[in-house]
């Protein structure tokens, strides 16, 4: 939440390139914006409300700026709340995305050594401590920054700038992404990877704990408490292009028509045409994996709703015991890890505040935390001790697409892997390979389903009078029926839930009527008949029902007077992927017709990093 985006240089084009850069990261927080730059000896910033949309920048271009788009946590969305901030004798300016928990202590403290706040933020207090500080220490600003650093409770990634030093900024990290751009002449900073890549491959990834004193020609990272530390520059492998529309509406259209490519990026080299996989990721913790015996995912939203299918995935193939778990309910609960176990993150941004408390959680508890994450370097990617990236590339829309449909394909690799490798493998390799087989098969799938955008934008017609739908699935397609109630509600702000089929008759068929329509999943697998049973349950009481099933199962459903659209078949442990697809264009369709802002929905942003 909230982006960070920043230029020193010495060419004088810097507001308007930080303008540029903030557009890039504007998914992560479409409250407000501004930027600061150091002009003739004076810090001065533009703050606005709102989206940046076709804004320019009215600052005078100067040698080092910085900018910030934020989610508001502390404080309403005003001007005056919007970021940089300044302390009092407008000397410091600073960005900050996180949280600053103490903030009531810091700021009452503050007042009381005379200090005037213009604003509602935690983000405040921190330029009124540099400010503080300088009374009594004089050294380089990282040096300052570090001090400030050790006084903040929370998570924070912060840029600073100081009247007084104008060819510099100043990094500090605990918690927020932050990396730095490397390129001859000039240095950039962000909140993102993808916001550098217009102008750099080469970049830094900041560790927690770690400070960075960047100026035109040079990096510095220390410590916290003052350590000069080796920096090592990754190279991105992202290119420019991924971070384009490409001629799409929106993003969100665009990521979910790219899914062919994104998931044979997530199985490029992995599974061989034996359905053999290899993960080298893995490889570190081989041993440990082999006579693992149960395995908690963990993760948010929809990366969540990936891992419960993962979970029901894993359990198919092995003899291995997985749950899924929401991480916001696992910190604050006493779970009990049997024999064996570890712990399994699941997330696109590798960033998510939950995620992250998770895995501090349950290195306390001793158990090892294992990644499956889609941003390179990310927090998640550091924090954990080995893993699987997802490759899916950039994703940039709000509601995740194709990063579901690669976690989902990643975790049945990594199903198929713990099959091979387990000390004691269940039924040979047969099964594993034939689900390995099958995932090669995925992307034509998708490609296919891909074209039955006009059915369901017809769909999309028929549902949008509803005042509330219910999806429902059983086995793997519970957590897609989750899903797709998810990316409807995130979308299209649409009034809808998910459900198990089997619990139809426990409860919600009594609220349903013709206005509240039932989306059911129901492919040709071992439940068709129970499903078959459960959709005429439905019409026999005149619930308007829509069926969404593979080819196979539509042979089988054809003769109920209902709506059905047929993905084409996969391995019954698949169907999630290619009907995900039917799901990502519904919403996408009614947030269309409804006119909602499709790639930023009100209220939210791409990464979670406050809790
Ligand atoms: O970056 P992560 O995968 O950790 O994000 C988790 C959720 O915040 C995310 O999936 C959220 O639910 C999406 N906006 C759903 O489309």
């Amino acid at each position: 939440m909230c982006g960070i985006f920043g230029y020193i240089g010495k060419d004088k084009k810097q507001a308007s390139l930080v303008l540029e850069g903030l557009k890039s990261l504007e998914y992560r927080g479409y409250d407000s914006w501004g930027i600061v730059v150091n002009h003739n000896g004076k810090l001065k910033r533009e703050r606005h409300t709102g989206k940046i949309g076709q804004s320019r920048t009215i600052l005078p271009e100067s040698d080092t700026a910085m900018g910030h788009t934020r989610w508001a946590t502390h404080g309403g969305v005003t001007e005056a709340n919007a970021h940089p901030h300044f302390d009092c004798s407008g000397r410091f300016a600073v960005v900050h995305n996180g949280i600053i928990e103490n903030e009531k202590e810091l700021r009452k403290l503050l007042i009381k050594k005379g200090h005037k706040f213009t604003s509602q933020t935690d983000t405040e207090i921190i330029a009124h401590l540099l400010e503080e500080e300088t009374k009594k220490y004089h050294g380089n600003l990282s040096q300052l920054v570090s001090l400030i650093a050790a006084k903040l409770d929370g998570a924070f990634a912060l840029g600073v700038m100081d009247r007084d030093r104008p060819s510099e900024a100043v990094l500090a990290r605990f918690g927020g992404p932050l990396v730095i751009g490397l390129t001859e002449g000039y240095k950039l900073f962000a909140s993102d990877p993808s916001a550098l890549l217009p102008f750099t491959r080469q970049v830094i990834y900041l560790k927690d704990r770690e400070i960075a004193w960047i100026t035109p020609d040079n990096v510095e990272i220390m410590s916290f408490d003052n350590q000069k530390k080796r920096s090592s520059v990754t190279t991105l492998d992202w290119n420019v292009e991924k971070i384009k529309k490409d001629g799409y509406a929106h993003y969100m259209l665009k990521e979910i028509m790219e899914q062919p490519e994104s998931l044979m990026n997530t199985m490029r080299g992995r599974i061989d045409i034996k359905g053999k996989v290899k993960l080298g990721g893995l490889e570190a913790v081989k041993d440990l994996l082999r006579d693992v015996e149960f395995i908690r995912f963990m993760g948010c939203g929809t990366a969540g709703y990936a891992g419960m299918v993962g979970a029901i995935i894993l359990q198919e193939l092995t003899p291995v015991v997985s749950h899924m778990e929401v991480s916001s309910e696992f910190n604050y609960s006493q779970l009990n890890w049997p024999k064996n176990s570890v712990a399994w993150f699941v997330t696109q941004s590798g960033e998510t505040a939950d995620v992250l408390i998770s895995i501090d959680k349950v290195k306390s508890e001793r158990i090892i935390p294992l990644g499956l994450v889609n941003v390179v370097g990310s927090s998640v990617a550091q924090r954990t001790t080995a893993g699987v990236y997802l490759h899916a590339g950039p994703e940039i829309a709000v509601a995740s697409t194709k990063a579901f449909t690669s976690q989902i394909a990643a975790l049945a690799m990594i199903s198929c892997w713990l099959r091979q490798n387990r000390s004691n493998g269940r039924n040979g390799y047969s099964k594993s390979a034939d689900l390995g087989m099958s995932l090669l098969k995925l992307p034509l799938a998708v490609a296919k389903t891909l074209k039955l955008r006009p059915q369901v934008k017809k769909l999309a017609k028929l549902l949008s009078g509803a005042s509330q739908i219910l999806f429902f699935g059983r086995g793997v397609y519970y957590p897609l029926a989750l899903e797709a109630a998810l990316k409807l509600r995130e979308v299209a702000y649409f009034n809808t839930i998910g459900l198990p089929l089997g619990e139809l008759k426990h409860g919600p068929i009594s609220a349903m009527d013709k206005n509240r329509p039932a989306v059911v999943f129901a492919p040709f697998d071992k439940t068709i008949d129970k499903s078959r049973s459960n959709i005429q349950e439905l019409l026999a009481r005149d619930i308007p029902t829509f069926v969404i099933t593979d080819k196979a199962g539509g042979k089988k459903l054809s003769d109920l007077s209902c709506e059905i659209i047929e993905v084409p078949v996969v391995h019954e442990l698949l169907g999630p992927v290619t009907m995900a697809v039917v799901v990502q264009l519904l919403a996408y369709e009614m947030g269309l017709l409804l006119n909602r802002p499709i790639d930023k929905p009100r209220n939210l942003a791409k990464s979670v990093t406050v809790e």
